[in-house]
C-alpha cells in the first residue's frame, strides 16, 4: 500500500494522530498498516542520538558519532563537494542509527556577528549558504535519510528567541533571507523544512501563511514536510491552514484534540488535514529504515560506517576551512629545526563543537597538545584558566618563561563555551579577557608568535599589529587538530576563506538584537560585507579573506552569452614555490540600477587547486538572478539594461579583475576590459535622496521606511512593559508582575532544571538552560513539559493572572 492508499483507509481520529510526535525524536506509528515509527535526531554536524532521556537542548548525551566541523568552517572551505562527502557520511551513521532524518543544516543569515548560533550558519551571504546547504542536504539524502532545512525563516538571534518579531521589508527577505532555503529546496528537495520560532512581520512562522504557503509551496513547489522547531507551535490548527504539517515533539496531544474538534465542528477543512496527513506519511514512506512502505522492501536498510575513515574526512574538510589569516614575514611554514613552545588551555581541551542542540558526542577526539607531540617535543603551558575573565599573573608568568626559551611560541585561545552557545548572544566580540592578555605579554617576550583560534565567529583581536601570523581554527571537529598541525608544517597548504567579515566593532548591528518584543531589521540589504562596502568602512578582515604558502595570479577574464545568459570565464596561475588551493570569488555590480544596490555582491566562486607554475582555465555560469533585483510591485526579479561590473577576486576586498558587461532584454549585447577594479562608484540610486554618508544609520532608516511604508506596514511602538491584561500564552513569565502564580511557576521551573544544571559541567549550556528559563512563557511550558502542564492549564493559568481567576477554573475543568 502506498502512502495514498493508507490515507484513504485512516479514520479521522488516525490522521491527527499522525499531525504530532510520538516523544521528543519519533513519529507515531500504525501498526496494523505497516506504518513504522520514524526518528528525527539533531545535525547539523553530525548525528545527535540521545540515548538516555530526550530534550532538545543538547544536554543529555548521545551515541558516539563523527564530530564534524561546524557550519562557520565547512563555508570557509567553499568547497560543495567536501561539503556533499560528509553529507553521505552523516547518512551513513543515520542508516546505522536508524535514524530517518537529520535535523539540519542551518542556513539562517549571520545578521550580526554577535548571533548566539553563528557556529551553526553557514555565511553573512545568501549565495554562499545555498550553495553549501545543497551539498550537505544532497548528500544526506544520497542515503535515503532525510533533512530539515533549518530555520525558516528569519531565524538571526537567540535573545527572545521564541517570541521576537522580526520586522524586515519584503525586498530584503527575497534578497536576504529567503535565497539560502530557495536553492537547496529548489534544487536539493529536503525532505523536510523546520519552520521557526520567531514571529514574522506579526505572525508567528509556525503559521505564517505567506511564508508557508505562497511562497514555499506555491512559489517554490515544496511538496515535503514541514515540522515545527521543538515547541514552536503556537496555534496549531492556524498552522495546518497555513501549511505547517508536523508539530514537535507533540506528545502530549492536546493539539491534536484541536485538530479534531476543529475539522468536527467544520473550521478546518479534511481536504487541508489530509494534505498535511498525506505528506507525513510519503516521508515514512521514504525514509523509514524498517519498512513494508519502503520500495516495498520488509528487511531493514543498513548502512556499513567506516568510523576510521569518517574522521579522517573530519580532518580534511577542517584542513580546507582552515583560515590562514595573517602571515607576516612567512611566518609559516613552520621549520622542523624551530624549538617550540605551546601555550594555552585549548591544546589540550579542544573547544572543537558547539553547545546546544548541535551538541554532540565525538568517536574519538584528538587534541592539538597530541598530534604536535607526534611530531616534536613540545614545551606546554596553560596560559589562563578556566575562567576566561580571570587574569591570573603567575600563569602567564609561567608561560613567559617557557616562551623566552624557543623559537616560535603557539598560542591557542579563542571563545569558551561560556561565549557562544545556542540560546544566548554574544554580548561584544572581544575574546576572553584573561586570553587576550596572555597574547599581549607574550609578545613582549617573544615575537614569534603564532595565534590559533578557536571559535564559532568572529572576535576582535587587539594585538594583531604585534602578532606575524593568525590561524582562524575555528570549531573544527574531532579530527580538527591533524589538520592544524599539518598547516602549521606545510604538509596542507592552507585554502580556507572567511564566510563571513570580521569587523573592527559592532557599528554594523544597531538594531540586533532589537528589544522585548520586536526586531527592526533596519540595515535592510546592507548585511556583512554589503554594510562594510557601502559605507566605505575598515574592516579586520573581509569577506572572502584568505591567506596560503603561495602565490595566484588571475588574469585573462571574457564573458561569453549563454544559454541562461553568460559564462565568465578566467584564467588562474599559481606564481609560487607550493601547490596549493584557492577559492576565485565572482562579485557582480550593477553600475545603473534604478534602485539602490549593494556595491557588489558574490555570485559565483570556485576552488582551484594548482602545482607550482600550474595555471588553468575555468568557468563560472551566471545566470540572470545574478544580475537582478526583486521588485516587490512587480512581485518578480527585475533584470534592468545596463552596464555591470563582474569583479573577481580571492576577496571581497583583493580583487584581482574586472569586466564590464552590457545586458539587454536579458542577453549579453558586449563586455569591456575597460574598468576599474579599485574604483568605488557611487551605487545610490536616483531614489534615494543626498544623506551624508558618514551617517548610515540615517540613510538606512530612510531606505527601511519607505519599504514598509510603501507595503502599507506600519512599526507598533515597542513597549516598556504590558498590563495584565495584555498578557498572552506567550509572555515570558519574568516580564509579568510578580505574583504567586508566577514565584510559584518559576520555582518550580527553577527546581525541575536544577537537577540539569547540575549535571551539567558545561557553561555554555549552563548559560543556555540560565536564558531559556528566563524566556519561558505559558505555551512554551505546555509544549515541552511532556505533559507536566497541560495546554489547558497554561490557558487556566493565564485567565488567572489576567485577574479572571473564575474564568480560569471554569476553563480548567471544561470537558
Ligand atoms: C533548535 C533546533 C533543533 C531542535 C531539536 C531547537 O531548540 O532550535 O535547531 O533541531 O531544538 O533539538
Amino acid at each position: 500500500m502506498n502512502a495514498q492508499e493508507i490515507l484513504s483507509k485512516l479514520t479521522l481520529e488516525e490522521k491527527v494522530m499522525f499531525c504530532s510526535g510520538k516523544n521528543f525524536w519519533e513519529l507515531e506509528a500504525l501498526e496494523k498498516m505497516g506504518i513504522p515509527s520514524i526518528m528525527l535526531t539533531d545535525g547539523p554536524h553530525g548525528l545527535r542520538k540521545q540515548q538516555g532521556s530526550s530534550d532538545h537542548l543538547g544536554i543529555n548525551q548521545s551515541v558516539p558519532a563523527t564530530c564534524f566541523p561546524t557550519a562557520s568552517l565547512l563555508a570557509a572551505t567553499w568547497n560543495p563537494s567536501l561539503i556533499y562527502d560528509m553529507g553521505v557520511a552523516m547518512g551513513k551513521e543515520c542508516l546505522k542509527e536508524n535514524v530517518s532524518v537529520l535535523l539540519g543544516p542551518g542556513v539562517n543569515i549571520k545578521r550580526s556577528p554577535l548571533g548566539g548560533r553563528n557556529f551553526e550558519y553557514f555565511s553573512e551571504d545568501p549565495y554562499l549558504s545555498a550553495e553549501m546547504a545543497t551539498a550537505m542536504i544532497s548528500g544526506v539524502q544520497s542515503q535515503g535519510v532525510g533533512t530539515s532545512l533549518k530555520h525558516f525563516a528569519v531565524n538571526n538571534q537567540e535573545y527572545r528567541r521564541m517570541i521576537t518579531d522580526a520586522i524586515v521589508d519584503e525586498r530584503t527577505l527575497r534578497e536576504i533571507y529567503l535565497p539560502s532555503f530557495e536553492k537547496p529546496v529548489k534544487v536539493a528537495n529536503p525532505k523536510t523544512i523546520m519552520s521557526a520560532y520567531n514571529r514574522l512581520n506579526g505572525t508567528y512562522c509556525s503559521e505564517h501563511p505567506w511564508l508557508l504557503d505562497q511562497v514555499l509551496r506555491k512559489e517554490w513547489g515544496y511538496q515535503g514536510v514541514v515540522v515545527t522547531d521543538w515547541g514552536a507551535n503556537n496555534d496549531r490548527v492556524e498552522g495546518l491552514k497555513a501549511g505547517q504539517d508536523l508539530e514537535m515533539p507533540g506528545a502530549t496531544k492536546e493539539t491534536n484534540q484541536r485538530i479534531l474538534k476543529a475539522v468536527q465542528e467544520g473550521t478546518l477543512s479534511l481536504e487541508v488535514l489530509d494534505q498535511s496527513v498525506l505528506r507525513v506519511l510519503k516521508l515514512i514512506e521514504d525514509t523509514a529504515p524498517t519498512s513494508h512502505l519502503r520500495d516495498g522492501m520488509a528487511e531493514k536498510v543498513t548502512a556499513h560506517v567506516d568510523a576510521q575513515a569518517h574522521h579522517q574526512l573530519a580532518k580534511t574538510i577542517a584542513s580546507e576551512g582552515i583560515v590562514l589569516l595573517k602571515n607576516d614575514e612567512d611566518m609559516l611554514p613552520l621549520s622542523s629545526h624551530d624549538t617550540i613552545a605551546v601555550i594555552g588551555k585549548m591544546a589540550k581541551m579542544p573547544r572543537y563543537q558547539g553547545s546546544g542542540s548541535s551538541y554532540m558526542n565525538p568517536t574519538q577526539l584528538d587534541t592539538f597538545f597530541d598530534k604536535l607531540s607526534e611530531r616534536i617535543h613540545i614545551h606546554y603551558e596553560a596560559g589562563y584558566g578556566d575562567d576566561g575573565e580571570v587574569i591570573d599573573a603567575a600563569i602567564i608568568d609561567k608561560a613567559c618563561d617557557i616562551a623566552a626559551k624557543v623559537d616560535k611560541v603557539i598560542v591557542l585561545i579563542g571563545l569558551t563555551e561560556a561565549y557562544e552557545s545556542e540560546g544566548f548572544d554574544r554580548a561584544h566580540l572581544s575574546l576572553p579577557k584573561a586570553h587576550d592578555e596572555l597574547v599581549k605579554c607574550l609578545v613582549a617576550i617573544n615575537p614569534n608568535i603564532i595565534v590559533i583560534l578557536s571559535n564559532g565567529a568572529p572576535v576582535m583581536m587587539p594585538w594583531l599589529h604585534s602578532v606575524p601570523a593568525v590561524i582562524e581554527g575555528y570549531l573544527n571537529g574531532q579530527a580538527g587538530a591533524g589538520a592544524l598541525v599539518d598547516i602549521l608544517y606545510g604538509d596542507i597548504n592552507p585554502s580556507g576563506h572567511l564566510a563571513e567579515t570580521f569587523p573592527l566593532n559592532t557599528e554594523a548591528s544597531k538594531f540586533f538584537p532589537g528589544g522585548k518584543t520586536q526586531v527592526l531589521y533596519q540595515e535592510g540589504l546592507y548585511v556583512g560585507y554589503r554594510y562594510y562596502d557601502r559605507f566605505n568602512r575598515d574592516v579586520l578582515f573581509p569577506f572572502g579573506h584568505g591567506l596560503s604558502y603561495t602565490s595566484f595570479e588571475i588574469s585573462k577574464l571574457e564573458a561569453s552569452a549563454a544559454s541562461e545568459l553568460m559564462i565568465l570565464q578566467f584564467e588562474a596561475k599559481n606564481t609560487g614555490k607550493y601547490a596549493g588551493k584557492t577559492t576565485v570569488q565572482v562579485y557582480v555590480k550593477d553600475e545603473q540600477a534604478s534602485v539602490h544596490r549593494p556595491e557588489k555582491e558574490l555570485k559565483g566562486f570556485i576552488k582551484v587547486d594548482l602545482a607550482p607554475n600550474q595555471s588553468g582555465v575555468y568557468s563560472i555560469n551566471l545566470d540572470p538572478r545574478a544580475f537582478s533585483y526583486y521588485d516587490v510591485a512587480q512581485k518578480d526579479w527585475v533584470l534592468e539594461n545596463g552596464s555591470f561590473i563582474l569583479y573577481v577576486g580571492l576577496s571581497s576586498q583583493d580583487l584581482r579583475g574586472c569586466l564590464r558587461v552590457y545586458i539587454e532584454d536579458g542577453k549579453l549585447i558586449s563586455t569591456e576590459v575597460t574598468c576599474d577594479k579599485n574604483t568605488k562608484a557611487a551605487a545610490d540610486s536616483a531614489q534615494t535622496p543626498h544623506v551624508d554618508n558618514t551617517d548610515p544609520w540615517t540613510l538606512l532608516s530612510f531606505e527601511f521606511e519607505t519599504a514598509l511604508h510603501t507595503a502599507g506596514m506600519v512599526i507598533r511602538a515597542e513597549k516598556e512593559s504590558i498590563t495584565p491584561k495584555e498578557y498572552t500564552l506567550n509572555t515570558p513569565i519574568a516580564d509579568m508582575k510578580k505574583s504567586l502564580i508566577t514565584v510559584l511557576l518559576m520555582t518550580i521551573i527553577k527546581l525541575s532544571t536544577n537537577a540539569m544544571m547540575k549535571k551539567q559541567n558545561n557553561a555554555g549550556m549552563k548559560k543556555m538552560i540560565e536564558s531559556v528559563i528566563g524566556e519561558i512563557h505559558l505555551r512554551n511550558l505546555a509544549m515541552m513539559s511532556n505533559g507536566a502542564i497541560k495546554l489547558k492549564t497554561a490557558e487556566a493559568l493565564l485567565l488567572c493572572l489576567k485577574g479572571q481567576c473564575l474564568k480560569g477554573i471554569k476553563h480548567f475543568f471544561k470537558g
